[in-house]
């Protein structure tokens, strides 16, 4: 049954002309859970991401969100539904204010969504959801350490808060899951500390589910509560931590047959 379960793929997998870039993947994500999908350079992590979030449609199999199947829908839609994510490579909107950015979010949140009427001839609703999104937005930057940089532009904000700063935007549309691709790439040890506080933090405070992909085994022993392993598009291993982590075929693929 997919209810018990935040997140469900069933043989989720897309080919890209003659490559499977992903294959028979299945994953049972529960509620609360920290997910790690790790994987060598290439094994399709980043491609499961893009059939969880609209970005690509599958070519097989099917995923659930709460029992609820998601497959088919557009990117924003699957947004409304629940599921929000970050890049690997930061897509903030670099131009406009690091609150902006948290309440463009915001915008995509059932919870905050204004009907366009109002907003067209701003009537006082309007400006009252306005104020919501401002204080919102606000409580948010807090939790992520950026209250203080709330008026300068994205992009002058330094690497490791342009990361949280994304991470933020995504919670700020009101997800049942989130999806981290590589949260503590180009972060030093003292941030990647830092990171795993916060993502525990928005798990234990936000009621959250998180499945993120990261290179970085500190941080993924550290926080992960299950993981699958990926290599060339198919899971290699599933399981608690320690187990795949010492599982001589998942060592095989990071470090290869030497
Ligand atoms: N749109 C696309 N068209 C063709 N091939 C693609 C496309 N997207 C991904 N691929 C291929 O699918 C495979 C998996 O790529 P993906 O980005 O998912 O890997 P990854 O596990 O996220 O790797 P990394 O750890 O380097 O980020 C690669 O061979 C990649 O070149
Ligand atoms: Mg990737």
């Amino acid at each position: 049954m997919s209810e018990n379960y935040v997140l469900k793929t069933e043989n989720l997998g897309i080919s890209f002309g003659g490559l499977k870039a992903a294959q028979d993947v299945n994953l049972k994500i529960k509620k609360n859970e920290i997910y790690g999908l790790i994987g060598p350079n290439g094994a399709g992590k980043t491609t499961v991401f893009n059939m969880l979030t609209g970005v690509y449609q599958p070519t097989y199999g099917t995923f659930y969100l709460n029992g609820e199947e998601l497959k088919g829908l557009k990117q924003e839609a699957i947004n409304q539904k629940g599921i929000a994510r970050t890049f690997q490579n930061i897509r903030l909107f670099n131009n406009m204010s690091v609150i902006r950015n948290v309440m463009v979010g915001l915008h995509n949140n059932p919870a905050f969504k204004c009907n366009p009427f109002v907003s067209m001839f701003r009537l006082p609703s309007h400006f009252e959801t306005e104020k919501n999104m401002r204080n919102k937005a606000k409580e948010l930057l807090k939790i992520f350490g950026l209250l203080e940089e709330r008026n300068i532009l994205a992009c002058n904000l330094p690497y490791g808060k342009q990361r949280k700063l994304e991470i933020a935007r995504a919670l700020a549309t009101g997800p049942k899951l989130l999806l981290l691709d590589e949260p503590a790439a180009g972060m030093n040890p003292q941030e990647t500390a830092e990171l795993m506080e916060t993502i525990k933090f928005v798990r234990d405070n936000f009621d959250m589910t998180i499945l993120l992909i990261e290179h970085d085994m500190s941080l993924v022993s550290g926080i992960c509560d299950r993981l699958t392993v990926l290599n060339f598009g198919q899971v290699l291993a599933e399981g608690n931590v320690d187990e795949v982590l010492n599982n001589p075929e998942v060592v095989r693929a990071y470090l290869g047959d030497d």
